[in-house]
């Protein structure tokens, strides 16, 4: 009978993995682009402005998520990617599913990300090569935060924060870091029975344990059980403000070096 129990969740898990692969990886066949044309774009413009501004910005000049109006987009080959791109989201990135979109709305926003890509790029301040050596000498980034293969776990991956973050965002999370948590992270305390203080970065949480990654870059599983409370201290950041520790040719350096950073190295 359990055994029985068992191999019914077991298909039922499988087939759910089918049904979601299959939705992240296969929809109907994208229709036929329609010509693109001043109205098209005009369009775009309206949805985007709608659904979009508000992470990448007015213009698509990069807020939250990246900058668009750039001429070549990191995760972006032809019209038919970035049509997949806004209709199916980025798996594991803030990027969202474009749910309320009809496939012909979607090709509109894609004539207008398209056209953003035409304007004069923004001129980046900063010299990235003088920035990788404020990266590796001020600061102390590595010891926090993993790069290329190496480095702490204690902040996100930075392997490819060029290609998730506009220059505004980067420059935000530098001077004021708690006004730019990024969505999925959270610093926790949790209090043990016995008085027992652990501080740390939330990993998981469920419903009878709680894993915690503490600043030595340790990781901790602790029992619900053996705690009273754990305190969750949302919008709280352990990164400290480079504002007066860095000048501000060095700020405009790092993050010009930091924008370089797309993955694929
Ligand atoms: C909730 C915030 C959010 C919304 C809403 C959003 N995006 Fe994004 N978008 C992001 C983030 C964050 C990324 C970067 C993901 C990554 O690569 O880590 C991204 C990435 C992208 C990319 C890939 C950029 C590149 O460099 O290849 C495109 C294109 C894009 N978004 C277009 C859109 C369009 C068009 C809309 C509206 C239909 C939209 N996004 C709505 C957050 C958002
Ligand atoms: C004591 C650890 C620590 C140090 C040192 C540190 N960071 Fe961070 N960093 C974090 C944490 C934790 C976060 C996530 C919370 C937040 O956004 O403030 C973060 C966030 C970031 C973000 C935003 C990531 C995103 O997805 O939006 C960037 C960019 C960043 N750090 C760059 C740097 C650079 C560059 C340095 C060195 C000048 C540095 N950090 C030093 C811990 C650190």
């Amino acid at each position: 009978m359990a055994q029985t129990l068992r191999l019914c969740r077991l298909i039922a898990v499988a087939a759910l993995a089918v049904v979601s692969l299959a939705a992240q990886f296969e929809r109907e066949p994208i229709p036929e682009r329609p010509e693109v044309n001043e109205q098209e774009i005009a369009d775009g413009k309206r949805l985007f402005d709608g659904h979009c501004a508000g992470c990448h910005g007015p213009g698509g000049r990069g807020a939250l998520g990246p900058n668009l109006a750039k001429p070549k987009l990191s995760r972006v080959t032809d019209a038919e990617s970035l049509f997949l791109i806004v209709d199916l989201g980025i798996q594991g990135t803030e990027m969202p599913r474009g749910w309320q979109l009809h496939d012909l709305e979607i090709w509109k926003i894609t004539a207008y990300v398209e056209s953003l890509g035409k304007l004069d790029p923004e001129p980046l301040p900063g010299d990235p090569v003088a920035g990788k050596r404020v990266y590796e000498s001020k600061g102390n980034c590595a010891a926090c935060h993993w790069l290329n293969g190496s480095g702490g776990r204690q902040g996100p991956e930075l392997s490819e924060i060029g290609a998730a973050r506009s220059v505004a965002h980067l420059h935000q999370a530098l001077l004021e870091p708690s006004a730019a948590v990024p969505r999925g992270f959270l610093l926790v305390t949790a209090i043990h029975k016995d008085g027992r203080r652990m501080e740390g970065v939330r990993l998981y949480d469920g419903p009878f344990s709680i894993q915690i990654r503490d600043f030595s870059d340790e990781l901790h599983s602790l029992m619900k059980s053996e705690l009273t409370e754990v305190v969750k201290r949302e919008g709280e950041s352990s990164m400290p403000s480079y504002a007066a520790t860095l000048s501000n040719t060095e700020m405009d350096d790092l993050v010009a070096y930091l924008a370089t950073l797309q993955g694929g190295s």
